[in-house]
């Protein structure tokens, strides 16, 4: 991405609404042509905005001294200052004057973020199947990072005010649903079979080097994250999920091949076609669709399609996909904080 994307990506980007630090720095990188030539050095594809400020936090929260630190409350706790005219400059500083670490971390790193809130995306998607056949199903979760949410039939949800899944799980996520009748009864669920992730570079959940790049995604107001995320790798930590390294374009096929033969699949892909190059998006989308030759599939899709709730609020779109089509099943928030489900929800799964 060249200097005019990179500051477009800054300038139009949306959905930081639970960090005021973040919304707030995204119009200061945007109008610095210094900080948009750093930004740009990101990797292809990968949206720059999430790696540039997960580059920042990452260097802070490994120790790094400086006042920028001051404004994150992941660094200083509940003393942080609120958001300031002075946030900007102590970020420009600090951007300068880190520019080498920074623009190495871009250059390595991917947006890796491991959001466990997400696996809600997954259950849902194990409700819908079970609610269409009675058989043993396959989990294939494509852009799993750790493969975190590989893991979703382990985790507690409370969601639209009932509580599920298992209530000793350190993993307790809560999504506000506010008319939760259209959804699936999320506590049946099918047998798993065989569940897989795939991902270009899996971080691995035994280096601490990647825990603290997989922590540093995580925005820096948003502490309940960071302690779910906590909590999701000491589960993974004890019984790693099993994820397959390489682009879904490469290796997508194999992998499918490598499942059950007839059993029904579940593919899911949330936060991640959006960080694949625009020129490899119809390949990644090719891979998706070979998923189908050995079994019958449903796909969720939650990506970049900007969406407005029911209730009015803008977010994306979660997209299922069948032998009969696809369709928008809920607008959700981005981290999946909230859910809205749609009337489509309720047509029932067609495994052809
Ligand atoms: C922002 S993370 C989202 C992780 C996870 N889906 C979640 O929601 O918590 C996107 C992940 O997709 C992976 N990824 C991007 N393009 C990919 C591709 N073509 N094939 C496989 N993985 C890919 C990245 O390595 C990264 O770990």
């Amino acid at each position: 991405m060249g200097d005019v994307g990179t500051a477009e990506a800054f300038r139009a980007a949306r959905g930081f609404d639970s960090s005021p630090l973040y919304r707030h720095l995204l119009a200061v990188v945007a109008n610095e042509p210094a900080l948009v030539e750093l930004a740009s050095r990101t990797r292809p594809g990968q949206q720059p905005t999430f790696a540039l400020f997960g580059a920042v936090h990452y260097l802070l929260l490994g120790g790094v001294t400086d006042p920028l630190a001051a404004y994150y409350p992941s660094v200083a706790g509940a003393r942080a200052r609120p958001v300031d005219a002075d946030a900007g400059r102590a970020f420009t500083r600090f951007c300068l004057a880190h520019a080498d670490r920074i623009s190495a971390i871009l250059a390595t790193r991917l947006v890796q973020t491991n959001h466990v809130q997400r696996s809600l995306a997954t259950r849902l998607g194990l409700a819908l199947l079970r609610e269409a056949t009675a058989a043993p199903v396959c989990v294939v979760e494509v852009g799993c990072s750790a493969g975190l949410n590989l893991r979703a039939d382990r985790y507690a949800y409370t969601v639209g005010g009932s509580t599920i899944g298992d209530p000793t799980s350190g993993v307790h996520i809560r999504v506000d649903v506010p008319d939760a009748r259209l959804l699936p009864d999320l506590a049946r669920l099918p047998v798993i079979a065989d569940a897989v992730g795939v991902d270009l570079d899996p971080p691995d959940l035994a280096d601490a080097d990647d825990r603290a790049w997989l922590r540093a995604l995580v925005w820096p107001e948003n502490s309940h994250q960071a302690a779910l995320l906590a909590a999701a790798m000491r589960v993974a930590a004890d019984d790693p999920p099993r994820v397959l390294r390489g682009d879904v374009a490469d290796i997508g096929a194999e992998a499918a091949a490598a499942l059950p033969a007839g059993l029904p699949r579940l593919v899911v892909h949330t936060a991640t076609r959006i960080h694949v190059p625009v020129d490899r998006r119809p390949a990644f989308d090719a891979a998706m669709a070979a998923f189908a030759a050995d079994g019958p599939v449903l796909h969720l899709a939650l990506e970049d399609d900007q969406r407005i709730a029911p209730s009015g609020r803008p977010g994306i779109g979660l997209t299922a996909t069948d032998a009969t089509g696809s369709r928008t099943i809920a607008v959700a928030d981005g981290h999946l904080a909230w859910l809205e489900p749609l009337p489509e929800l309720a047509t029932p799964t067609t495994l052809g």
